[in-house]
């Protein structure tokens, strides 16, 4: 009893200390000699509309066919749904009343205004290495052009205890260090704008570097860890790896990845799910020689210790098969039936139009939940000047369990394809996941925090 009484006191105590330093480790991120700037300034917002591209805001703090970045957009973690929030100049329900050293708090630290900690669903761990002179020019850009929006911020679904936001302040402290970008000394200007863009605005190691326990992805930058850019899970879409291996991007060129980045497709593959995304609201916004330096940074990363940069080359038997009519197991019938009209016999697709399955790196990565997902839910390309039309993939959530992992196998172990297989319980686990997402919030259905 009186050590159950004395560890009590020991806890609470703790927690006093550890709640108290919270509440002064937000403070020290503020930054306090802030410059002045003329937020009228034509220039000033011109480059800030570009870096707000380049950094992607308005894919996460707008949702689909809503206002511009009004927030409401439900992102799903493990614990619940956090919404992101209305970041437009109005004063009431958005950042309208934001200093500028408040703004540069949230973007970089990830420190709202009133001192609280933001979720690391705000990529502030990548924002981190932006230099202030970007921060104040997307400063101006949000404060004198974007249209303001009354619309109130949501709760997020995570049940109590687990939504403290103090933790999350020691949760920084350790994993979101305040940094700068260093660059390769022995790499090319272009290269190491490449690998700013990549690490920093772009924030693509957000989605493409796997997380640990406490959500913090396992490496930044390179020099972080071989798990950087290593590829992860994100919103039930499996963003690959952006290595140099043979499932990642060694089987592409330096002008297929610019290809992809600007237009949403080669004449192979196509974006979809989480990444038709970044490629409509930001990749194809960047200029020329911002699209090659990534381009050119990521085909010389190198791959991941132990993993594969050849694959055993196999001849296609698939195409002679399907034009002779031997449907040789229930997965060629099922392609047959239901994917041939876009995808061909050949599995070649048609260029720009439908995806070739064949020698897409989409297809034969190991982990095939993004191709379960889009197989169930269907998709849509990203739409860019570059194509008259977005084309869509319709979705077979009407087939069985079964019957999906069968054509599943089919496509990836067909033509030169090879890839482990799947079961019918792995389609039943993502179709149950795909169920549960929480829907986004609307202005109607908004409520105060
Ligand atoms: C990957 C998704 C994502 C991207 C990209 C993103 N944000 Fe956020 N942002 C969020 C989420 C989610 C929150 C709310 C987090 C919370 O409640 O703790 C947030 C919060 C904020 C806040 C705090 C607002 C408040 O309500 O006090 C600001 C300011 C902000 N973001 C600005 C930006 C800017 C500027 C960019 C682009 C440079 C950006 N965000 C890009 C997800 C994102
Ligand atoms: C919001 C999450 C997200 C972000 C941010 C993101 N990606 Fe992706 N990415 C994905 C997903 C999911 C896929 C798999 C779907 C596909 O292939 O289109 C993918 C696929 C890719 C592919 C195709 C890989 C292959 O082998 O098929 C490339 C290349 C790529 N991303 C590059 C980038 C770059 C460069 C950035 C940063 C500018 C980035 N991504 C940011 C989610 C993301
Ligand atoms: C009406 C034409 C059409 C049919 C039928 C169709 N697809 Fe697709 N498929 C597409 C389009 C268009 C895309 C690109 C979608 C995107 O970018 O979001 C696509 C993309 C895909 C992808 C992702 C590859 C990539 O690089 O984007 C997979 C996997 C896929 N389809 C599998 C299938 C399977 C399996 C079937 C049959 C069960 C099927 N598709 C039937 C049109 C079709």
């Amino acid at each position: 009893m009186r050590t159950l009484h004395k560890s009590l006191i020991a806890a609470a105590v703790i927690l006093a200390v550890a709640y108290g330093g919270a509440s002064i480790i937000p403070q020290t991120r503020i930054p306090d000699n802030i410059a002045n700037i003329d937020i009228n300034d034509n220039e000033l917002i011109q480059r800030g509309a570009y870096i707000a591209r380049t950094a992607d805001c308005v894919a996460c703090h707008t949702v689909p066919n809503g206002k511009e970045y009004a927030g409401g957009l439900a992102m799903q973690t493990p614990v619940g749904a956090i919404y992101s929030t209305n970041i437009t100049p109005d004063k009431e329900t958005g950042i309208g009343n934001y200093s500028l050293g408040q703004f540069i708090g949230a973007v970089k630290h990830g420190v709202r205004a009133d001192g609280k900690a933001l979720y690391p669903a705000m990529p502030y761990p990548s924002y981190a290495i932006m230099p202030d002179e970007d921060i104040e020019a997307l400063y101006a850009y949000f404060m004198s052009s974007v249209e303001p929006v009354r619309q109130h911020n949501a709760d997020s679904t995570i049940p109590p205890v687990l939504n403290w936001r103090w933790p999350m302040a020691w949760w920084q402290l350790v994993f979101a260090p305040e940094r700068t970008f260093i660059p390769d000394p022995d790499a090319s200007a272009a290269i190491n704008r490449g690998a700013y863009l990549v690490e920093g605005p772009g924030h693509c190691s957000a989605c493409h570097t796997p997380r640990g326990i406490a959500y913090q992805e396992l490496a930044l930058r390179l020099g972080d860890g071989d798990e950087f850019l290593s590829g992860a899970l994100i919103d039930g879409w499996r963003a690959k790896s952006l290595r140099g291996e043979a499932r990642g991007l060694a089987s592409w060129t330096q002008a297929e990845l610019e290809e992809f980045l600007t237009t949403g497709r080669t004449d192979k593959v196509a974006a979809f799910g989480a990444m038709a995304d970044v490629v409509q609201h930001s990749t194809q916004y960047f200029t020329p020689e911002d699209i090659s330096s990534m381009a050119q940074y990521l085909k010389q990363l190198p791959p991941v210790k132990g993993r594969a940069t050849e694959l055993a080359t196999k001849s296609d038997s698939t195409t002679q098969d399907l034009l002779n009519g031997n449907y040789t197991s229930r997965g060629a019938t099922l392609y047959t039936e239901h994917c041939t009209t876009c995808h061909r016999a050949d599995g070649q697709g048609v260029a720009r139009i439908f995806p070739a399955l064949d020698a897409n790196s989409a297809i034969f990565a190991n982990n095939a939940q993004s191709v379960i997902q889009i197989t169930l839910e269907g998709g849509k390309m990203p739409a860019t000047p570059a194509d008259r039309m977005a084309f869509t993939m319709p979705a077979f959530n009407h087939l069985s369990d079964a019957d999906i992992a069968e054509v599943i196998n089919f496509i990836r172990n067909s033509w030169t394809n090879q890839a482990p297989p799947v079961n019918a319980g792995d389609v039943a686990k993502i179709r149950h996941f795909i169920s549960a997402k929480a829907p986004h919030i609307t202005p109607a259905g908004g409520h105060h925090e």
